[in-house]
């Protein structure tokens, strides 16, 4: 134990020092797409202050945090806005907490995020899950189908609450004017996981936004896309479907008592940058990410995601590199190692890029020309899509030296046995992952990103789910689980 060492510290000097063109979160891309007015340098250290005289209390706010948080309000057309500092995931967990109670029935889709399975935790809800469409080609899923919603609705008369996430990961819009419909007839409320919206407002070619749409409640991670620092973010209500008050004490319950300051003024800066500059700094950031898509689907091999008219946030570019006959695991090791471009995500099928407010031409530039190399390395295959019935063999997914892609959906249709609640509190203990069929799962496992689980706390653990996670620990994948080389996981006796 050298105690001479910062591991942690040393390793983000070495990413640092790499500089590469970063097309992932925070949005803001290493500060250039900062508020200018954001303290620079040492500076900024002396703006890392705690409940001082005149500078408020986020928990009882009546001075300069609670004016700041009625102009986020009022850009966002909300009636009430509450700052975060633990990220999104603060936000929905007190939506939750605020919303249900034990035992009561809310409606969630079954690939929503890890945080929402935290929040189910907390409150002690009875989530129904409703299963989206799994994309294989793309290797994620699609918006949850209205007719789905509708049904789930029909058949559990029982759910007062809905929790969607709007848009997804992928930049998908969940909530069109169909599904909001659906929503508004049940009269539900509809709570929002806007975590990837925060700039859905400022600029026109943006999927509508979930206030717009009905919902009651929206976390914001501004953070991802909104040009403040990580983990700063937002929740807006907005209409009488939630108690502001309960929501207030859930948040009480949920945040330090020492949120920072720095991540506060970032939150008040970006939300002033938003409403002075935010259609022309987007204008600029559509512009950019459109140059990135255009230039990659001109590439022979390369397919580039569209989610459909009306449905896309333009600033999310999936892109397939399945024609190329490589994992996009693969693709995107390459990509950093010999071109320092740094992309947001990699799928099985896919890699995912982030067009933010600190991306710059450059940037874009250095992607398409990294992108160029990559394909004369590894020209177009017969691999090219329609790929159906294809199955390469499993091998290592972070550097393989051939492709895999999943034998199924990696999601089936859950069989819920115990609540997350229950599963939580109820005795489990860890089971070799092979002997584990049968048994109900006690923990959250999965991937991140995109943090979205393949095993959700209290689902019976089925052959397949159990074949595929097999099949990605395999392949080198590294999961978010309680232990995280998943020889073991913790299981109920079923
Ligand atoms: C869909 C979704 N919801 C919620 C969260 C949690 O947001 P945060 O990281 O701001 O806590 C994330 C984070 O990636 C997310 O992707």
């Amino acid at each position: 134990m050298n105690q001479r060492r910062a591991p942690l510290f040393e390793a983000l000097k070495h990413h640092v020092i790499q500089n590469c063109a970063g097309f992932h979160f925070p949005g803001h891309g290493g500060g250039a797409g900062l508020p200018r007015a954001f303290p620079d340098g040492r500076e900024f250290l002396r703006f890392d202050l705690t409940e001082l005289p005149g500078l408020d209390d986020l928990h009882a706010p009546a001075g300069p945090i609670a004016r700041a948080q009625e102009l986020a309000a009022a850009l966002y057309g909300a009636d009430r806005t509450f700052f975060l500092v633990n990220g999104s995931t603060a936000g929905v967990q007190a939506l939750l907490l605020a919303a249900t109670a034990p035992g009561e029935k809310v409606l969630v889709p079954r690939n929503a995020h890890r945080a929402v399975i935290g929040g189910l935790v907390l409150s002690g809800a009875d989530p129904v899950y409703v299963t989206p469409p799994y994309d294989s080609d793309w290797g994620f899923c699609r918006p949850p189908r209205p007719a789905d919603l509708r049904a789930a609705l029909r058949a559990h008369p029982g759910v007062r609450t809905v929790l969607l996430t709007h848009p997804d990961y992928y930049g998908q819009a969940a909530v069109d004017a169909e599904t909001a419909a659906v929503l508004k007839e049940s009269g539900a409320v509809f709570l929002a996981d806007e975590a990837h919206g925060a700039h859905l407002p400022f600029h026109a070619a943006m999927p509508a936004r979930a206030l717009g749409l009905g919902a009651a409640a929206a976390a914001q991670s501004l953070h991802k896309l909104g040009g403040a620092l990580t983990q700063a973010s937002l929740l807006h209500l907005k209409g009488t479907g939630l108690s502001p008050a309960r929501v207030s004490r859930a948040l009480a319950l949920l945040q330090t008592s020492s949120p920072s300051y720095l991540l506060m003024a970032s939150l008040d800066l970006a939300r002033r940058q938003l409403a002075v500059s935010g259609e022309r700094l987007f204008g600029r950031a559509v512009e950019l990410a459109g140059r990135l898509r255009r230039g990659l689907a001109a590439l022979s091999g390369v397919e580039v995601f569209d989610a459909g008219p009306g449905r896309a946030d333009p600033t999310k570019v999936p892109v397939s590199t399945r024609g190329l006959g490589l994992s996009g695991y693969r693709a995107a090791a390459w990509l950093r190692e010999r071109h320092a471009v740094q992309v947001e995500a990699a799928g099985l099928e896919h890699l995912l890029f982030v067009v933010g407010l600190g991306t710059r031409a450059p940037d874009v530039a250095r992607a398409l020309s990294a992108f160029r190399a990559l394909v004369r390395e590894h020209p177009a295959s017969a691999l090219r899509s329609p790929l159906s019935g294809h199955r390469p063999p499993v091998s290592d997914l972070r550097l393989p030296t051939s492709d895999f892609r999943p034998p199924f959906w990696p999601v089936p249709p859950a069989q819920k046995v115990l609540t997350p609640r229950e599963s939580w509190f109820s005795p489990a203990r860890a089971v070799p992952l092979r002997e584990a069929s049968g048994l109900v799962a006690a923990e959250t496992v999965g991937l991140c990103p995109p943090g979205i689980p393949i095993v959700f706390p209290g689902e019976k653990l089925t052959p397949e789910v159990l074949e595929y996670t097999l099949e990605i620990r395999a392949g080198g994948a590294a999961f978010q689980a309680a232990e995280p080389g998943l020889e073991t996981i913790l299981a109920h006796d079923g």
